[in-house]
């Protein structure tokens, strides 16, 4: 990540904005991902801002789903001031121990604090940026108290050297566990779909609101598909990435940096064939699954997608109907 220290003109401040939106979307899924790879329910700490014994998995979800509401804020102020929000992102990267991935989630806190706090804004010029900076970088702050404390946890504890959780050899033989993965990835791919969308409308309530339910919705699919991998004896993939000789997997693509339409038909347009694409991989993959909670939870996935499709379908028919609409 690059600093930028001096914001003086507007393409100063767009640049911070998009190091930093690069560097929100790779966060937002680091900790998910670093989430997902370890067991719930068992590794605690004191947190030092709630004053709570807390799960050191469910926060650092809690942590990554700040990142998302980061890179949304961002997004949208990046398109209000004509720029165009950024879908790269920094490298992820996930270490074979559960303490070397909190040491790394802590750096990276502490760099990022460091790039808003060194931005220097000439004086009123963008007042009201210059002021979200400050507040997403006290998130930062609050976000490095609590990953150091997980780690002092994890020494106390005499659990430093816990692993993440690793993938079952057989698995690469078992159709059902494969076809989740290729279903985590679209829904990942859906979710940042969307979210370009949100920013692309941002100045009209009626379709953000409308596409970003939809954004989140796949984003808590991501997310129930993780814990699913888990209980089939897998784990969530990084994409994209490659693992060294020590096991730590780097990816600087997880997740696709373009998404086509840029305007309100040519966007809704890509929509209608992505939802019915992951709604034939549900049926596919609920035919695979025995009876049970899995099997559940993958038809309340495919039922929440089915209304997504009714719901774009819609909305590009009725912006058809609409002359001269922008
Ligand atoms: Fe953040
Ligand atoms: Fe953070
Ligand atoms: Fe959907």
């Amino acid at each position: 990540m690059e600093n930028l220290n001096s914001v003086k003109t507007k393409e100063d401040a767009l640049r911070l904005l998009n190091i930093a939106l690069e560097h929100e979307w790779a966060v937002s899924f680091e900790y998910t991902i670093h989430a997902y790879s370890m067991p719930k329910g068992k590794y605690f700490y004191e947190d030092p801002i709630m004053k709570n014994k807390t799960d050191i998995r469910a926060q650092t979800i809690q942590i990554g789903i700040d990142e998302m509401y980061h890179s949304l804020q961002l997004g949208i102020i990046i398109t209000q001031m004509g720029g165009v929000p950024s879908f790269k992102t920094d490298e992820v990267r996930r270490y074979p121990k559960i303490m070397d991935n909190l040491k790394r989630d802590k750096a990276t806190e502490d760099m990022v604090t460091n790039l808003y706090q060194s931005a220097e804004f000439e004086e009123s010029a963008f007042p009201k940026i210059e002021n979200m900076i400050w507040n997403i970088s006290y998130d930062e702050v609050r976000h490095s108290k609590q990953f150091e404390a997980m780690m002092e946890a994890l020494k106390m504890e005499g659990t430093e050297e816990s692993l993440c959780f690793q993938p079952n050899p057989e698995n690469i033989h078992k159709e059902e566990v494969q076809l989740l993965h290729e279903i985590t990835h679209l829904e990942n791919e859906l979710m940042h779909r969307y979210l370009k969308y949100v920013f692309l409308f941002g100045e009209h309530q009626d379709l953000t609101q409308r596409l970003f339910k939809n954004a989140i919705d796949h984003m808590r699919h991501w997310d129930k598909n993780s814990g699913i991998l888990i209980n089939m004896g897998d784990v969530i993939q990084i994409e994209n990435a490659e693992k060294d000789e020590n096991g730590v997997e780097v990816s600087k693509n997880p997740m696709p940096s373009t998404y086509p339409g840029e305007d309100r038909l040519t966007a809704l347009e890509t929509l209608t064939p992505k939802e019915e694409n992951i709604i034939a991989k549900y049926e596919k993959i609920i035919s695979l699954v025995e009876e049970g909670e899995i099997e559940d939870q993958l038809k309340l996935h495919l039922a929440l997608n089915r209304e997504h499709l009714f719901t774009v379908e819609w909305l590009l028919k009725n912006a058809q109907k609409i002359k001269d609409l922008k």
